[in-house]
């Protein structure tokens, strides 16, 4: 009896588990949506590519609300000025929900900016800025985003980076109603990107090459409005919604500390001189 029981938990697990993750290759779960004469999708592996003709794109078939999104990615080596490689989740719609990772190119020898920022219900200006510790162009890296009803949280290689948290209650939007696809891009914004758009993209260096591979989403799939409550539910199959996934553990705050002090470059919320004072509300909570 009891074998039995343990044998059916054991498989209702596994169900879950198998229900809650997206077909594992990029292939299968993502599709090219621009410059599909030259980038390229096999498999695990998805290379965007950036010539003088055309950027590339490419989007997920399903949208999703909360779970964890991961890919791990190589950046355009060498002179990338005024490259911008771009992984984020996106709604569609004038009041649409947006988490963003953006990776501003360099040239050859200066540091990427990974760029961050969320949109919700139509509304950025939510930007910080990071450095890295290391050549994201050398090898790839895991770029993950964890995002569950209480909070967003932007992994670099397991080290948290950035935290958004609901404030909903205290009139602060959050993006929770909404279900996001997963984008990945490589464009041409040498108008802004590079030291502000000082550096121009210096193309004898093209075609420009980003590497994703192993995509892989453990989230909730979004099947329209039902989803809201049902991927929000506190269940053992909703693993997002476990506690502690609703605050960073005191080790991963340390991280975070870690990655602000040492290698944050912009944070809107000191910014004060943008905001004329008038600083958004968020800033003013407890952040992380
Ligand atoms: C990527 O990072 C996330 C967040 O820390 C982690 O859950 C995941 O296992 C990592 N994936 C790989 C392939 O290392
Ligand atoms: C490029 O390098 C310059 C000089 O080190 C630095 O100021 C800038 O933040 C770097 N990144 C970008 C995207 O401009
Ligand atoms: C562009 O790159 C080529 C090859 O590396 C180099 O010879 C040339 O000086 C560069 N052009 C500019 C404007 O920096
Ligand atoms: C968007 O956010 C900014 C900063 O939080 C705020 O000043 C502005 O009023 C918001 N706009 C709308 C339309 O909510």
């Amino acid at each position: 009896m009891a074998l039995a029981l343990q044998a059916f938990l054991v498989a209702l697990c596994i169900t879950a588990f198998h229900q809650n993750l997206a077909d594992a290759k990029v292939s299968k779960s993502m599709y090219l949506t621009w410059g599909t004469q030259h980038a390229t999708i096999q498999g695990e592996n998805l290379n965007l590519v950036l010539d003088q003709t055309s950027g590339s794109a490419a989007m997920s078939k399903r949208g999703f609300l909360f779970g964890s999104i991961e890919m791990l990615i190589k950046l355009v080596p060498g002179n990338s000025a005024g490259i911008v490689t771009a992984y984020y989740l996106s709604s569609t719609g004038p009041k649409h929900d947006e988490i963003d990772f953006e990776f501003l190119g360099n040239v050859s020898g200066q540091p990427y900016i990974v760029h961050t920022n969320i949109y919700t219900q139509g509304n950025g200006t939510k930007e910080q800025q990071f450095y890295l510790w290391f050549d994201p162009t050398a090898d790839f890296h895991n770029y993950t985003i964890h995002w569950n009803p209480t909070e967003i949280v932007w992994y670099v290689d397991s080290l948290p980076v950035r935290v958004f948290r609901n404030y909903e209650n205290q009139g602060i939007a959050y993006p929770n109603k909404q279900g996001m696809k997963v984008y990945s891009s490589l464009w041409n914004a040498d108008n802004w990107a590079t030291r502000g758009g000082l550096e121009k993209i210096n193309w004898t260096g093209a075609p420009f090459t980003a590497g994703f591979k192993n995509f892989r989403a453990r989230a909730c799939k979004w099947d329209g409005a039902a989803s809201i409550s049902v991927c929000a539910a506190t269940s053992r199959a909703n693993w997002w919604t476990s506690p502690i996934y609703s605050r960073l553990s005191s080790g991963k705050l340390g991280q975070l500390q870690w990655v602000r002090n040492n290698h944050m470059i912009y944070d809107y919320c000191k910014d004060t001189k943008r905001f004329n004072g008038k600083m958004p509300s968020e800033c003013s909570k407890q952040q992380f």
